[in-house]
Order: C-alpha cells, then structure tokens, then sequence
C-alpha cells in the first residue's frame, strides 16, 4: 500500500517548489502549478509560452461550465444515449507574455539562468518563478514573476511581471499576447475515458488590440456558447512606455510595450486578464463588462489583488489545516495542503457551476463533474467553507429540469435523475454501464444535501431548494424497484451500477440500495419538516411538484424494507446479488504491466465476471452509515473487502482507510492514509498531467477527521471517537459546525476540545455526551 516513492518536490510546509526546469517534468508541474478560483482554470504554463509538444505539456485555460458539444457518434446507439458531448473548453491563451531585454528574447532555452525556483505558496493562493537570467549577449537580469487567479474578483487573473536589469541600462520590451487559435488534447492520452472534439471549435467574433487592451469574443461552433476575454496592461513602476505596437490578427494579437529600463531598477508590468461568458450575461454586454472589469482590475492593481488573495487563503485555511506533530508530519502535512488547495480552489461558487473531477486544472474526463463533488469534496467543504459547500448545492438544484428529463427517458414518470457525468445538467456518459446506471448519484447529491443541512442549520437552504431535491431524488427510488416475494417481500433494485465501476448492472447493489434507504428517509424527513415549518411552502411545493401524501407512505414503507444482500456463510454483504458467485479474480493471470489498467487490455466482460472490486463500494456505504452496524461487523466486511478491492480507482485507499481506524485496524488505516495523502504530489498513478484527482484529496481530509478522530454526523448528532496513529505525537483541526468554531487536538495523552467560537455545541464522545457551552469552553478526555 505505502509507497516508497520519494518525494518530487522538496518537503516544505506550504510551498511547492520546482528548482530545476526539466522537458521531462512539465506536464505534470502544469498541473501541480496550475490556479483556479473555482470560475477561472489556467495550467502552469509559462509566460514566454514554449511550444511543447503534446507529450510535455498541454496549454490549458478553463472558464467553469464553459463547454463544446458535438454529436456523440455512436457505433450501437441505444434509446436515451446522450447525442451531444460536453467538453469543457479549452480557451484562448492571455497570459503569453514574452520578455526582451535590448531586442534580445528571453528564454530558459538560451543564454544561463541562476537561482531558478518555481513556488506554489499554498497559503497565498499564487504561483511565483524567480530567476536570474543572462541572455546570449551578456544581458543579466533578475525576474520575478508571480500569478493569481482572484478570489475577489472572479471574472480575474492577474500577473506581475518584474524585471530588475543586474549589469546594464537600455530598453526592456513586453510582448502580451492573445491566442485564440486552440484546442483540445487530452483524448489524446485517455481515449478510453475521454472523447472530446477535434480541431478548434471557437470561431472568432472580434479580435481586437488597442488602447493597452487585447479582446477577443468567440462562439463555439456546437453549443453555441460565446467567451470574451481580454487582457490589459500597465507598468506598475512608474518608468514611462517610450513605444507601443499593436497587431490584431484573425486569431491572434498582441500589445508589445517598450520602456527604458536603468540598472538596479525594477520595471514591473501588471497584467490583468478576464475571462466572462455568455452563460454569465447576455452577448451584448460581454464586451463592456471585460473591458470595465479589466479597467477595476487595473484601477485596483495587482498588490491589492494579492492581498486580498492572501485574506481570502488565510480565512480557509484558519480552519481548514490539519496540523500534525511527528516525524514524517511535514511531509504529510504539505501533502495535505496541496490536497485542501486545489480542491478549494476548483469548486465553483456562484451557485451556477459545479466542481469537475479534475478540478479546472487539465482536459481529463472532459472537464465533467461526478459524485466526487457530492461524496467526497463537499464533506470537507461543508466543515470547512459552508458558503462555498451551499454554492455547489446550489448549482445542483439548478439542474432539476434536465434530471426530470432524464428521468423521464429512463421511464420515470416523476422525479429528477442526476446525470452520472455532465457540465450542463443533462447526462454525457457514454457508455451507459459505467455512466447512467450509477443511479446511486442521486442518492449521494440526497447525501450530501443532508450532511450540509445538518452541519448549518440552513433551513432556508431546505425551504427553497433542499425539500425539492430529496422529493425529485426519492421519487426515482420510489419507482425504479418493487418488493420481491422472492425475498421476503422486500424492496429490490435492479440493474444499476454502484460505485464500483468492475461490478456493473447488478441487482441490489449494497451501497445503492442503502444510500436510497437513506435518501428516502431523508425526503420523508424534510417533506414533514416543510409541512410543519412552512406548510404554505409545502403545499406551493406540492402544487407545483404534484406531489401526494401517499408517496409519503410509500416511500416509508420502501425504506422499512429496504433488501440489503446478505450472504449468511461469510455473514458479510455483498456487494450485489451475484457477487459471491462470480469466478474468483486471479492476478497471477495478469502481467504485472497491465494489472492497474484492466479496461484498456481486457474486455469488459472478462473483468465483470470476476469476484473482484475496483473501488471502495459496500465499504464506503458502511463507514458513511456506520451507526447501523457494529464493530464485528465493520470488521469482517473490512477484512472481506481487503482481500478482493484492487483500488485501481483513486477514490478508494482513502475510504478503507476511514474503515480501518473506525475498527482500530491503526497500522492499516495508517498505511492506506499515507497512500492517499501524497498521491497527486508525488504523482504515484502518473496521470496528474492530466489533471488532479480531486476526490482522493478530499478524500484523504475525511481519513483523518472521519478515520482517525472518528468523526460521525449522523441523525443530526455529531460524535467523536478519536485514535491517535502510533506514527503522530498529535493532530489537531478545527470544524465549524452550526455556526460554532470547534478545535479539536489528539495527543498522547488525550482528546482535547475547545469551542473557538458559537455555541453551544453538543457532540457524543465515544458514546457519551459532552457540551460546550460557550466560546472558550473546552472539555479533555484521556483515550
Ligand atoms: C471512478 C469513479 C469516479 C471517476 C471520476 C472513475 O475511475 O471509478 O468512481 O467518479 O473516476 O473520478
């Protein structure tokens, strides 16, 4: 399980450093060095933009829910394949940015360059390169470039650009560039998940290079979506521009400014970039809007920009971090900082887009949101950035009507189906085994929604959104099954796929028909809630929903009987009916080189018939719902799971892992959590070039919240069981939960907890309940 690989990055608490520029390691540090702020997504690429061959790297800027969609060929299309793809878009490139020092260009190719490091302050939120260059002609200059993509500002992207000439005085000439002429690559590296269109698919409305200013307004030519971006300078050091040339080509332009430069002196260029949308606003305002926002941007100017950054990071990160005392904590410690980081700043905020498995930090998987989002990064979110964990929320509630569609092409005649993979709310998988029968999405965005609202208290988020979603979610649960007499009369679930993707369309997957359970009790729950609470909202829902109290009845009676596999021999649960009967898998039949890539070197039904699992599926149905089961049974489902999960998906060490501490298995939680926790930074699946995995970072959060403190909420009541790994001296983190602040410290001695702020809170610990009054309340209990 735990790697012996070494670190790539120096150890460094909040810094990820690049020393050395090599070919060979710059498609990954794209992705390492990429920003987002959770609307913008650019990779990190360079400044003097070197034209990489497609395996090194991949220019890379994103705007969220931004796509192209063409029509899906299929070879057998069936009733209800999607027609049209989605991809997020690959945009037009503003932050080409070259650099010449008396006519000469700089490049890390020519001349010698000193003291070169490339930074990621993950405490900052911006990306920094620092070098000294001296150019073929002797020219020595020193340069510091750093990179933001503003959380005050959404719409912003922001560089600073700065040039101290070391041994001479002449002329230091920018050369800001627009390109427009992109596409797409990754299908390129992944056609098996990845399918995206060919060729460039922006066609170019207006192109524009004036006044200090570059424009561009495109429209895709298949969704019909138009972007706007531009860029605008200014020489933030007060040395005036002694030349300016524009050029404005069909798909390109650039504003290239000269100023005198004298040794010693800084000259400092301040770049603004914005990126806005058709889905944002109406066309006819695109234009204005850029150039105003550039305008602000500029007016604000970039040192502003960075330290509201910097509040903004500090704010997430007072209770996001994770401190750890021991040995080897600084290496895990940053591991998990690189984690929180990109996941933090890829979730979209403004209520109108989600969060892509990959983040906006590469073309993987199409730039398409999963249950990821709902499963694994918004537990974090929820106790770390409620505002933001409400915004994805939020955005899935927009969605509604294209889930009802969906549901209706599947045969429901009431109710809303959350589409496996998708940008713009209707389904994009493909391939209907592995994508739309994964209904158990519905039950994880109810999961997800019912953790948030438990968390905050938000019940005006269940007013005017929440009760809509578990009535559209169970009523699909309600209709996909029917009570079997051939077991018992129970309600059985047929033909779907759980999250294990090497199990697929089986009857009464575990996870799926717990978490509908759930999602059904859940519904039953808020719909009571609303009609007791605010029962005029309740009937204007009703109304509008059609909904009958006799759905209530029957959606109580589905989750009374719900069926769950159990296999009486082993007295574990299967993962589905037919999964203890299926051919033991034999690894020794694999060549070790095809072993962790199953799909592109066998035939999926090669790898369905087997006993064998992908990824976390009963298991993680069993830690999310542990309050219904017991220690022995934890433990024997654990042990069982072991011998037969593969973890070829980065979803799932994390999540044995959380089973693992639960059950006091240390060593092995301890094991899978180191496997999770430095996956992305030390590139261990060695696909982070094409983008971050998002749910094994959130993932690796929840391991030590929910694995080795054992923090539990279920039914509304929070619980604490914390352990402390062997390996650490303490942990310790902070949570907000109902508007309350909670510190939390594991050590040898003890538990220690300390309400920062609020209160009061309640929680059980290790089955006992403890209350914090007040702010500096504080409760210690030895373990
Ligand atoms: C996993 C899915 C996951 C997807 C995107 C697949 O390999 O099996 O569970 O949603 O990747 O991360």
């Amino acid at each position: 399980m735990t790697r012996d690989k070494q670190p790539i990055y120096p150890i460094d608490l909040w810094d990820v450093t690049e020393t050395a520029f090599l070919l060979e390691n710059n498609y990954r540090n794209e992705t390492t060095f990429s920003l987002s702020n959770g609307y913008i997504g650019t990779r990190g690429t360079f400044e003097e933009a070197y034209p990489f061959d497609e395996d090194h790297g991949l220019e890379g800027n994103f705007v969220n829910g931004f796509y192209e969609s063409v029509p899906i060929r299929y070879g057998e299309a069936n009733f209800g394949s999607p027609p049209r793809s989605q991809t997020l878009l690959n945009l037009p490139n503003l932050k080409e940015t070259k650099l010449f020092l008396d006519g000469e260009e700089f490049s890390m190719d020519a001349g010698s360059m000193k003291g070169y490091s490339r930074t990621l302050h993950m405490h900052d939120g911006l990306l920094e390169r620092k070098l000294v260059w001296t150019s073929p002609g002797g020219k020595k200059a020193a340069i510091n470039i750093r990179r933001l993509a503003s959380f005050a500002e959404k719409h912003i992207m922001a560089i600073r650009y700065e040039v101290e000439p070391l041994n001479f005085s002449g002329t230091v000439r920018f050369q800001s560039a627009l390109r427009a002429d992109v596409e797409n690559h990754t299908r390129k590296t992944n056609p098996i998940v990845d399918y995206g269109p060919f060729g460039r698919r922006l066609d170019p409305v207006k192109l524009t290079a004036a006044d200090g200013t570059l424009y561009y307004e495109g429209v895709t030519k298949g969704s019909g979506l138009t972007v706007a971006c531009g860029s605008t300078h200014r020489i933030a050091s007060g040395q005036p521009i002694i030349n300016r040339t524009y050029h404005a080509g069909a798909l390109d332009g650039r504003f290239s400014l000269t100023v005198k430069a004298v040794q010693g002196q800084s000259v400092v260029l301040e770049k603004m970039i914005c990126y806005a949308t058709s889905l944002d606003m109406d066309l006819g305002e695109l234009e204005a809007f850029t150039k105003k926002t550039l305008e602000a941007a500029v007016k604000t100017g970039y040192d502003r920009l960075e330290e509201a950054q910097k509040g903004y990071f500090r704010a997430f990160w007072q209770t996001a971090d994770i401190e750890i005392e021991s040995g080897e904590g600084l290496a895990i410690r940053q591991g998990l900082h690189f984690n929180l980081f990109h996941i933090f700043q890829s979730a979209g905020r403004d209520n109108q887009t989600g969060m892509g498995a990959k983040g906006l930090s590469g073309e993987g998987y199409e730039g398409h949101y999963f249950w990821d989002t709902e499963m694994y990064v918004l537990p974090v979110l929820i106790f770390t950035a409620p505002e933001a964990a409400r915004a994805l929320l939020r955005w899935r509630w927009s969605k509604l009507p294209q889930a009802r569609e969906r549901a209706r092409i599947l045969g429901h005649d009431k109710g809303a189906l959350f589409p496996w993979r998708t940008i713009n709310g209707q389904e994009a998988s493909t391939y209907y085994p592995l994508g739309t029968a994964q209904y158990h999405i519905n039950a994880d965005v109810a999961y997800a929604l019912s953790l948030y609202l438990q968390a905050t208290g938000d019940t005006q988020f269940l007013t005017e959104c929440g009760v809509e979603m578990f009535i559209e979610t169970a009523r699909v649960w309600a209709d996909v099954g029917s009570f079997s007499d051939r077991r018992g009369g129970k309600y059985c679930i047929c033909c779907v796929t759980g999250p294990d993707e090497y199990n697929v369309l089986v009857d009464n997957n575990f996870y799926t028909n717990l978490m509908a359970r759930e999602n059904l009790r859940h519904a039953a729950g808020a719909v009571r809630w609303l009609r007791e609470n605010a029962p005029a909202a309740m009937d204007t829902l009703a109304a509008r929903l059609d909904f009958h109290q006799e759905e209530l009845a029957l959606w109580d009676k589905i989750a009374d009987n719900m069926y769950l596999p159990y296999d009486e021999g082993s007295q574990i649960y299967p993962m589905d009916d037919g999964f203890m009967i299926r051919k033991p898998w034999d690894e020794s039949r694999i060549p070790p080189e095809k072993r962790a890539w199953l799909y592109e070197n066998y035939h999926p039904l090669f790898i369905m018939r087997h006993r064998m699992s992908k990824q976390a599926d009963a298991i993680l149905g069993m830690y999310l719902h542990s309050n219904y089961f017991s220690q022995e049974e934890l433990r024997r489902n654990y042990d069982f799971y072991q011998t037969v999960t593969l973890h070829h998906s980065s979803l799932s060490t994390c999540i044995f892992g959380i089973v693992a501490a639960g059950i006091g298995y240390m060593d092995q939680a301890y094991a899978y959590f180191s496997d999770s926790a430095r996956m992305d930074l030390d590139d261990y699946h060695n696909n982070f070039y094409a983008g971050i995995h998002a749910a094994n970072m959130a993932g690796t959060w929840q391991a030590v919240l929910n694995g080795f403190a054992g923090m539990r909420l279920q039914r509304s009541k929070l619980s604490f069981a914390p352990r402390l790994p062997e390996q650490w001296e303490s942990y310790r983190f902070q949570i907000l939960f109902r508007g309350a602040r909670l510190c939390v410290t594991v050590g040898r001695e003890g538990a220690e907890f300390v309400l920062l702020e609020g209160g009061p809170v309640r929680f059980d610990l290790f089955g006992h309940e403890v209350t914090l009054e007040r702010a500096g309340g504080r409760y210690f209990e030895k373990i």
